[in-house]
């Protein structure tokens, strides 16, 4: 039995296709991750998968039991750390865990016991009669995720944990991320746009673009998958960018070509091969290079290779989703 399947899941939101037929398996005690940008279906998709959203249309099983008919028994079996921290500032750190085993329905005599074990594991034991106004935003994040483990879930889906947190502290909250799921040897869903967060801690990840699976593997499979080396120019002047992808095109060594913004990247076996023909063919069409850069394939490659574009970080929150929309409409 798989811990997590879905069988093409579908949400959609007037004439947005939030999540847009989605179908894959995680098996039990896996570490699998969605990687997407903003607006990409992420969010729906574990709402979906945690009883908080119904599906459209298609099927979702988490450890056995269906979303719809069996949300309680899928409650039972989930823990969930959403988004946006959902910590009490007022209360203390323990305050705050009591509060959750309570609407987890632990019983009294274990309630201490494991909030103890939850506060040693993410290192706040100092901190727990603190009011969480005091904390800091990775500690805050770290009394949420222990409030999803209290009860021993056998899922444990995580809603871009890091997200907002400066590298150190989302390093830090990597590490933590790692013991759990050592120490409890539960299925962890992760959602994140970080490429490195991503790559560290899954086994498998679903790229997910436009509510789209676009593919699911294993990290270092899909940097394999690639190709061998990267070759990215930028060239400012449209025109001349253009006709140059035209042209580029036609040469053979090149097995794929992406084009996003000002830059063109192209995928190729051998990059020093490929380097001497795109100068022989810029030099021949009179074109401007501005900048040039070769090197090994990375995830950031393979996220651009399966979608055509980069990652792009909350400030551009509006945009995506806005595109999005129009993307949407204009399909309908
Ligand atoms: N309640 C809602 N009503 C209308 N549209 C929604 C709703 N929730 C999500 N959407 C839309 O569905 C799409 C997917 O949103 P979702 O929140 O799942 O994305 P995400 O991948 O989690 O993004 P982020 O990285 O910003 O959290 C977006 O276009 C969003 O605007
Ligand atoms: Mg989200």
């Amino acid at each position: 039995m798989y811990s997590i399947e879905t069988k093409s899941l579908s949400k959609t939101f007037g004439n947005v296709k939030a999540v847009d037929d989605i179908s894959f398996t995680v098996d039990s005690g896996e570490f699998f991750g969605f990687l997407g940008p903003n607006g990409a279906g992420k969010s729906t998709t574990m709402m979906i998968l945690t009883t908080l959203l119904k599906p459209t249309s298609g099927l979702a099983l988490v450890s056995g039991y269906n979303v719809v008919t069996q949300a309680k028994k899928v409650r039972q079996n989930i823990g969930y750390v959403q988004q946006e921290t959902t910590v009490d500032e007022y209360l203390t750190g323990r305050e705050n865990l009591i509060l959750q085993a309570r609407l987890n329905h632990i019983s009294s005599d274990q309630i201490n016991k494991r909030i103890d074990d939850v506060l040693n594991l993410i290192e706040l034991s100092d901190k727990q009669n603190e009011p969480v106004v005091t904390y800091s935003g990775g500690m805050r994040k770290r009394l949420d995720i222990a409030g999803g483990l209290l009860h021993h879930p056998k899922v444990l889906f995580l809603d871009e944990p890091t997200v907002g947190l400066d590298i150190q502290t989302r390093r830090k909250i990597w590490e933590y991320i790692k013991k759990i799921h050592t120490e409890f040897g539960m299925t962890i869903f992760l959602t994140t746009h970080y490429m490195e967060e991503a790559d560290q801690l899954c086994d498998r990840i679903g790229i997910i673009d436009y509510g789209k699976i676009q593919v699911i593997d294993s990290p270092k499979n899909m940097k394999n998958s690639v190709g061998n080396e990267i070759l990215t120019l930028q060239i400012k002047d449209v025109d001349s960018r253009k006709s140059l992808i035209s042209k580029l095109e036609k040469i053979q060594s090149i097995s794929k070509i992406t084009s996003d913004d000002d830059k063109i990247t192209l995928f190729a076996p051998s990059g020093s091969d490929t380097i001497a023909e795109v100068f022989q063919l810029s030099s021949n069409l009179d074109i401007k290079i501005d900048t040039l850069s070769l090197k090994q394939p990375t995830l950031d490659d393979v996220f651009i290779s399966y979608t055509g574009h980069e990652i792009r970080d909350e400030d551009s929150r509006f945009n995506r989703k806005h595109e999005h929309a129009k993307m949407k409409r204009l399909r309908a």
